[in-house]
């Protein structure tokens, strides 16, 4: 099953007939700055990725855990879609709105899926013992919601007490370190998946990491065909994890624009309730509404990720714009609201 994801601008081009070349892409939570990729020695395309364990080196630092514990994969998008066929088959918590790709990945290892709207209904539902498993998205894309780290703990211990798993998608966590659980790493029951795709803006190199105890590590290891990860994606990520002076400029940089996103959303688009995390920005609101205004933008050659309504809400999500084209989006976000007045009025 192919599902739809952000960033796709060809497929938007073709469907509101506007050259590729046109189009904001403000439908991804990819930060607009990018880490300064230098230029890559001659032998690291040359030579096969034999690995030296540098990059694990720099990325068990960089999360603050074990180097047993953490496996390097082509994208987070690699552990989540093969981590739940490594483990026992039960019933999963999975949030009603999240990254989809998770549902699909449990669903075809034979999980049962039970879906929570929120932090709360998650824990109704672990205390209960209604599950064996959950999958947390830490903070989660697209609702913004944080569990904090202590309350994830909490659901860690009694699930893993019965002999269930943890899994928390940590891909956004950059922007919020201190609820992270992946210095905990590693710990039986737990799995934590990372990503150099949103924070560092390389979604392009496809890296990322699981952390987990190192039995399960291995076994995605031999999942892995030999050279999965590209000797240049290996390189980047080693010296992009090691890079502190450019992460914390990084998190000043994002938390600074998303602040003043959300101010412009908020002042420009009064019939939405918006929440924000550092990396993008997400509007609740009148289902009907939130499509009509997608429509809008992109007839304006602004791509917005529209989400699938649940009981007539929809969702809205904004990614964050580079500084410079921030005042011409904001006049196509006016004039997209004024032409959108009617609906559902
Ligand atoms: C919550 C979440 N997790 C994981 C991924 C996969 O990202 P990647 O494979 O680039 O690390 C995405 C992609 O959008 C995502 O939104």
């Amino acid at each position: 099953m192919t599902l739809e994801h952000g960033g796709n601008i060809a497929a938007a081009a073709s469907r509101f007939n506007i050259p590729a070349a046109h189009w904001i892409d403000l439908s991804t939570g990819i930060s607009p700055w990018i880490w300064p990729v230098p230029a890559v020695p001659q032998q690291v395309w040359q030579q096969l990725p034999y690995p030296d364990g540098q990059l694990e080196l720099a990325a068990a630092a960089y999360y603050g855990c074990q180097r047993e514990a953490l496996v390097a994969v082509p994208g987070s998008q690699y552990a989540l879609q093969y981590t739940p066929a490594l483990l026992p088959a039960g019933a999963v918590a999975i949030p009603q709105r999240g990254y989809a790709e998770h549902r699909v990945a449990w669903r075809s290892a034979g999980h049962r899926i039970v879906e929570y709207a929120d932090s709360a209904a998650l824990r109704g539902l672990v205390e209960a013992g209604s599950v064996d498993h959950a999958l947390v998205i830490n903070p989660n894309n697209p609702t913004a919601e944080i569990i904090p780290a202590r309350q994830l703990q909490d659901l860690h211990m009694q699930l893993q007490q019965r002999g269930g798993w943890l899994v928390v998608d940590e891909a956004f966590a950059d922007i919020c370190a201190a609820h992270s659980l992946a210095a905990t790493c590693p710990q039986p029951g737990l799995v934590v998946y990372r990503s150099l795709g949103k924070f560092f803006g390389l979604a392009g190199v496809r890296l990322g990491f699981m952390l987990a105890p190192q039995p399960l590590c291995q076994r995605m290891q031999a999942l892995m065909p030999p050279w999965s990860l590209s000797h240049p994606a290996r390189w980047v990520g080693e010296v992009a994890l090691r890079d502190r002076h450019w992460q914390s400029g990084q998190l000043l940089r994002l938390q600074q624009a998303s602040a003043q996103w959300l101010q412009l959303l908020r002042d420009c688009v009064p019939r939405l309730r918006f929440v924000a995390t550092a990396l993008f920005v997400t509007g609740q609101g009148e289902a009907n509404y939130c499509q009509a205004l997608y429509q809008a933008m992109g007839r304006r050659a602004v791509l917005l990720r529209v989400f699938e309504a649940i009981g007539g809400s929809g969702l809205l999500r904004f990614g964050l714009p580079l500084p410079a084209d921030r005042d011409l989006i904001a006049q196509l976000i006016r004039e997209a609201v004024e032409e959108c007045e009617c609906i559902g009025n």
